[in-house]
């Protein structure tokens, strides 16, 4: 199988190519990236020289490039991740969030139908929307309600997904994710930016009260989900998948610290995200009770797994800290 993979240098795409290519050595990658702030070459060091791995530096907003690309290969499977994915930058900056997710899907989606290529679309929870403390997690039947525009953008292309499989008849599926953490997550989202402050001994920014809620999955499991979706997954159809592990940032702060060693003295509490989404949670009856899939790693497990990885792992992040970063980080919290 030929696969198309776009945004394979960021965090779960990356992940996403491990995986897949330990598990069917025998297909054949394409990696489209951009190389945006957040896709790192370096997280690919392990297949990078593998004959069935292939990478092509390239936006997929660009349709003149895509037109090129689906003339020379012909694609049996596109995974789509490549997209703007951090809330706190679709509040600063939106136009790309609206370019990248928005029109760069769609234009996959045009090459996608010339061919008739099955089509996977990586998408969110936070289409969703925020939930009070006792509502119901979130499944495939809630109503669409983005509240920043990252999740407004990721909206919009799960309905032209959709748009593309009712009036097409393009072989689509889609799925909603919680909140990945694990190995190469870029250091602006809360557990890496936590674990890697707290190794260098500098505070960490806890936005509000602390008490936002997210469920944690391990980035192993949203991989091996997207399989099970690929592999049996039903053309037409969404996925909603989840870790089972509600917690609010207070407790994951607090968890990281003890096991960093740190103490309560290391948190800042600092001024709260604008429209800050309160609480999401997944019910993923659907995938487990139809596909057999559920999440395996727990989040002590997790949690432990991923300190390690950074910890063992500094090079890599310190290399991204030490760039443009810096610049992004000083404007992000100034006036928090
Ligand atoms: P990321 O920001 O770490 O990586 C995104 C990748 O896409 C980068 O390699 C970047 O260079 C590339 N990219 C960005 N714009 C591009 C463009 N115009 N053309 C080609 N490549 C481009 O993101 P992530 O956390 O790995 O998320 C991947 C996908 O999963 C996203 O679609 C995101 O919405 C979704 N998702 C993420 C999470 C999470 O917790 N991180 C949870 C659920 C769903
Ligand atoms: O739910 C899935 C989503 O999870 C993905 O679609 C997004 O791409 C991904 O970035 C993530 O979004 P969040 O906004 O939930 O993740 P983030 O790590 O930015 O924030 C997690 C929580 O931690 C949130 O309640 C805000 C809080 N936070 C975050 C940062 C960066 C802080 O308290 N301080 C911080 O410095």
């Amino acid at each position: 199988m030929k696969i198309l993979i776009t945004g394979g240098a960021g965090f779960i795409g990356s992940n996403f190519i491990h995986y897949w290519m330990k598990k069917y050595s025998q297909d054949e990658i394409v990696n489209l990236d951009k190389l945006t702030y957040a896709g790192n070459l370096s997280n690919l060091r392990i297949v990078e020289n593998l004959p069935n791995y292939h990478f092509i530096k390239g936006d997929i907003t660009d349709k003149k490039l895509l037109e090129k690309l689906f003339k020379k290969e012909n694609f049996d499977l596109i995974v789509h991740f490549a997209a703007e994915s951090h809330v706190d930058r679709s509040i600063t900056d939106p136009d790309i969030f609206l370019k990248t997710n928005i029109l760069g899907t769609h234009n996959l989606l045009c090459m996608a139908l010339k061919n008739r290529t099955r089509f996977h679309h990586v998408s969110t929870d936070e289409v969703f929307g925020s939930l009070k403390k006792n509502d119901p997690a979130f499944n495939e039947k809630t109503p669409y309600d983005p509240r920043s525009p990252y999740s407004a953008s990721k909206a919009a292309s799960d309905h032209l997904v959709r748009a593309y499989f009712h009036t097409y008849e393009l072989p689509i599926t889609i799925s909603n994710c919680s909140n990945n953490y694990g190995p190469f997550h870029f250091p602006e989202k809360l557990f890496p930016l936590f674990i890697t402050n707290l190794l260098e001994n500098k505070k960490i920014p806890l936005y509000g009260d602390g008490e936002a809620v997210r469920d944690w999955l391990y980035v192993e499991d949203h991989c091996r989900a997207i399989d099970t979706i690929i592999k049996k997954g039903k053309i037409g159809e969404t996925y909603c998948i989840g870790g089972n592990s509600e917690k609010s940032n207070k407790e994951v702060t607090y968890k990281i610290l003890a096991l960093l060693d740190k103490n309560e003295k290391m948190i800042e509490f600092v001024k709260d995200r604008p429209g800050h989404d309160q609480r999401y949670a997944i019910d993923f009856s659907k995938i487990k009770n139809e596909l057999g899939w559920e999440p395996s790693v727990s989040f002590e497990d997790g949690i432990k797994k991923t300190i390690d990885w950074f910890s063992t792992n500094k090079a890599w992040w310190k290399s991204i800290k030490n760039g443009k970063y810096k610049e992004y980080y000083d404007k992000q919290y100034a006036n928090h």
